[in-house]
């Protein structure tokens, strides 16, 4: 079926390096039919062939050797630019007699992809509804929404309500760009296509769960939105809950994005509300030196650029087991990565005195070296009855040729092709803004646990090594190397 992707927000960052690129490297794998169509909208004024020239440097930056100049022709044509401000009625009225004029017939499905300031998230949607630009009886609308949705529970329970008045639930997908990785996807494979997982991946085999994301960038020149976030909105309510999700939900019935979301929300209602002094003993918070120096960040910010939380899931499979969620700006390398840490055998035979065995452990390498890895105890050859660490090693980036599609390509598809199974529902967001919003006032308050201070470079404040050994645990701070 033909159909239109319209980009508000069109002369943006996102659109040039992550969105462009995406759908030129999906139509360069004739997974774009050739009546796609991509529409830039923005205030500056740009003819089609000077927006068209602008985006063919800058894919061809971005995609590095994937470019091809015939490609890039054939793949332009379709693409065009309308001026406009999403403040002015007028300029949606007149949008729309474009698209019109562009879609050869009158049944083609239509993709608005908000990438404009999240400020103006909810007027853009009022307008698209007004100018009857949510009217779906000859084709498909659907509207796709960069994060941050919201900045808390209230405002995006608004944004929610606001966008109901418009759209239905289901024509609208919610980008949680973590979704998009092949590896956050390959997790539903290992344990929902493999039998051998499953039937330990439980409170009685998993001693604990951590989750890192770690990143070595600082906040660069985004002062002004981050010092307002810090990383709990920033990365926490999103990002590190969707892959606490995915980790600790249930078997859906099908792969079907009504039931993969369903069970990944009751993951959501059981994690355990944290009150009183949970706040304090259940939480790490950083800050990197230098931050208060950075352009932009006022002297005194107490914002966090580094957390711990430690959360349980109140339900059958998981009760009482800790997940450890970190994630920090200024760390020693970028890796993200899930382990589940299985318990120790009941009574070790060998070697007891010298060591204590690290336990059987599984690690699955999110980024940037994506794999998977299995962590053992073999004996160690020749020895007498000793036994050493040792890994089952697969590489999703070897077994991929090394050329991992970016999470925007399936997005964006999925999105087309209408399966919003990786985009985040509405209770999806309201129920993670209802984890996040306590820790956040808490922080705030006169009983926030210390701030401590982080020499970048390292694995955040000496004192989350230090609470991590006081949960009798130790985290699994590995660069990993990309193979
Ligand atoms: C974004 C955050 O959502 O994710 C950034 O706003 C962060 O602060 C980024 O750097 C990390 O994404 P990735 O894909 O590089 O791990």
């Amino acid at each position: 079926m033909a159909h239109t992707i319209v980009i508000f927000g069109a002369s943006g960052d996102l659109t040039s390096r992550k969105l462009v690129p995406a759908l030129y490297r999906m139509f360069a794998k004739n997974r774009l039919p050739e009546s796609s169509r991509i529409v830039g909208v923005s205030r500056s004024q740009f003819e089609h062939q000077q927006w068209r020239e602008s985006l063919r440097t800058s894919t061809e930056k971005f995609v590095g050797k994937f470019f091809d100049a015939e490609t890039w022709a054939a793949f332009s044509e379709n693409i065009f630019y309308h001026p406009g401000d999403i403040k002015t009625p007028a300029d949606f009225t007149s949008l729309a007699t474009f698209l019109d004029s562009i879609e050869s017939d009158n049944s083609a499905g239509r993709v608005y992809y908000l990438s404009t300031m999240p400020q103006l998230y909810e007027e853009a949607i009022q307008q698209l509804g007004k100018a009857g630009l949510a009217d779906d009886t000859n084709g498909y609308r659907r509207v796709i929404i960069e994060k941050p949705f919201g900045t808390d529970l209230a405002t995006a329970q608004a944004l929610n309500h606001s966008i109901h008045g418009v759209f239905r639930e289901d024509q609208i997908y919610r980008i949680d760009h973590y979704l998009g990785k092949e590896t956050v996807q390959n997790i539903f494979a290992l344990r929902f296509a493999n039998s051998i997982f499953e039937p330990i991946w439980n409170r009685n085999y998993v001693d604990h769960v951590q989750i890192t994301v770690a990143e070595e960038v600082e906040i660069g020149r985004r002062a002004g939105y981050y010092d307002t976030s810090g990383i709990l909105r920033d990365m926490f309510q999103n990002h590190l809950l969707q892959l606490m999700m995915i980790t600790a939900m249930e078997p859906p019935a099908r792969y079907d994005s009504a039931l993969v979301r369903d069970e990944k929300v009751k993951v959501l209602h059981s994690i355990r509300k944290m009150t009183g002094g949970d706040f304090a003993s259940n939480t790490v918070r950083g800050q990197y030196d230098g931050y208060l120096k950075e352009e932009g960040v006022p002297a005194n910010s107490p914002t966090e650029t580094f957390a711990v939380l430690k959360l349980y899931c109140d339900n059958w499979r998981w009760k009482d087991v800790p997940f450890f969620l970190r994630s920090g700006k200024g760390m020693s390398c970028r890796t993200t990565q899930i382990v589940i840490q299985f318990k120790n055998v009941p009574h070790m035979l060998f070697g007891g005195k010298t060591r204590a065995p690290v336990g059987n452990r599984l690690v699955m390498q999110v980024q940037p070296a994506e794999g998977i890895q299995l962590h053992f105890e073999t004996k160690v050859p020749d020895s007498e009855m000793k036994t050493r660490t040792s890994t089952l090693d697969f590489s999703f980036n070897q077994a991929s040729g090394g050329e991992l599609p970016d999470a925007y390509q399936r997005l964006l598809m999925d999105a087309i092709q209408g399966d919003a199974s990786l985009f985040a529902r509405s209770d999806e967001v309201e129920l993670a803004w209802g984890i996040i919003d306590p820790i956040i006032s808490a922080w705030r308050s006169p009983a926030a646990p210390p701030l401590h201070s982080y020499e970048t470079g390292l694995w955040g404040p000496t004192e989350s090594t230090q609470w991590m050994e006081d949960q009798k645990r130790e985290w699994f701070d590995v660069c990993p190397v990309l193979k």
